[in-house]
């Protein structure tokens, strides 16, 4: 059956990818977006954009007009960096947006909520790999704190007001329309780089590892977490650990060039090895990442250069 889903954050480069698959699955999406990091031309033709911040109190009669049945939470201030600057920005985007986000979403009596989270932030630095669901969360940025800070308001909504819930926590995410100019998202930076003609810089001795998760696949759970998965957090990415260095080494073959990286120091906080475990999404919802890094690489590779 057809839903009504309003996409808060779907100007950007994961929601944006989040409307286009509830799109093509036959539901109606309202986008809510402030545009301070997204574009209008990021919104599928099919879906309505609404221009408004999330903190702004006009959202709980947004809500009350539009009625949708579900809320997809993707708005945030994304930026690591921006948070351990400006940490009250952070906090006034990521956990008082969300609450006033969950206030108009319990008023307009939305069935299911679906919290956009952060497995490689909150978690902290591994106590052990891969990271688990139940790994303690030991935030060390404004922004991991921010988001987790969020998750928890999301799950006192379910328990005081009945919400049906679901928490994705995303490992890193890469694909197209990610932002190339940024000060995170290696693989788009590396791909702009290689474009521009310029070497791209490892920081670290590039034997850190990451999970580099498709946008596409991420899209897939969020169709799944419209009907499954109620009142549960789920990681979503590949299960695999990729160094920096292989990484780069599979672009390359990918873009067809052989290119020296510049090699630059490692970047206060970053941890050696993360990595999520992902067996409980594939168990309870049977989702898991479809997309191989060599696909994935070769998908964003293709799309940048087009829009170079
Ligand atoms: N990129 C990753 O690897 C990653 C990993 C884990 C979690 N996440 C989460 O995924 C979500 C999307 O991140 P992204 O990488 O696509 O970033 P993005 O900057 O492309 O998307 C964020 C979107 O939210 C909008 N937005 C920001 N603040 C808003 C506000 N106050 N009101 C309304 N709209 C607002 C922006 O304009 C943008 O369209 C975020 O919640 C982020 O924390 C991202």
């Amino acid at each position: 059956m057809p839903l009504r889903i309003m996409v808060t954050g779907g100007a950007g480069f994961i929601g944006s990818h989040i409307v286009d698959a509830y799109v093509a699955a036959g539901h109606e999406v309202l986008v809510v977006d402030n545009l301070s990091t997204g574009q209008a031309g990021n919104v599928h033709k099919d879906a309505r954009l609404i221009e408004m911040d999330i903190t702004d109190p006009a959202l709980v009669d947004l809500l009350d007009a539009e009625r949708p049945d579900v809320v997809n939470h993707h708005a945030a201030n994304p930026s690591v960096s921006l948070s351990v600057r400006e940490p009250a920005f952070d906090a006034t985007q990521n956990i008082l947006g969300t609450l006033n986000l969950l206030e108009a979403a319990c008023r307009a009596g939305v069935s299911r909520f679906i919290y956009i989270s952060s497995g490689g932030a909150m978690y902290g630095d591994p106590q052990y790999l891969p990271i688990d669901e139940e790994h303690p969360s030991n935030p060390v940025s404004p922004y991991a704190l921010s988001k987790h800070t969020g998750e928890r308001y999301v799950r006192l909504y379910g328990l005081e007001h009945g919400l049906s819930w679901t928490s994705l926590r995303y490992a890193n995410v890469y694909g197209p329309r990610q932002d190339p100019f940024g000060e995170a998202g290696v693989i788009a930076i590396f791909c702009q780089n290689l474009l521009d003609g310029v070497a791209p810089e490892i920081h670290w001795d590039g034997e850190q590892t990451r999970d580099f998760v498709y946008v596409g696949d991420c899209a897939r759970a969020n169709l799944m977490a419209l009907e499954q998965g109620v009142g549960q957090s789920f990681n979503v990415g590949t299960g695999l650990g990729t160094s920096i260095n292989a990484l780069f080494r599979v672009l390359l073959e990918v873009a067809g060039q052989d290119v020296e990286p510049r090699r630059g120091p490692r970047r206060p906080g970053d941890a050696r090895h993360s990595y999520l475990d992902t067996s409980k999404i594939e168990r309870q919802l049977g989702w898991r990442a479809q997309v191989d890094l060599r696909q994935g690489l070769a998908q964003t590779w293709d799309y940048f250069g087009k829009v170079a």
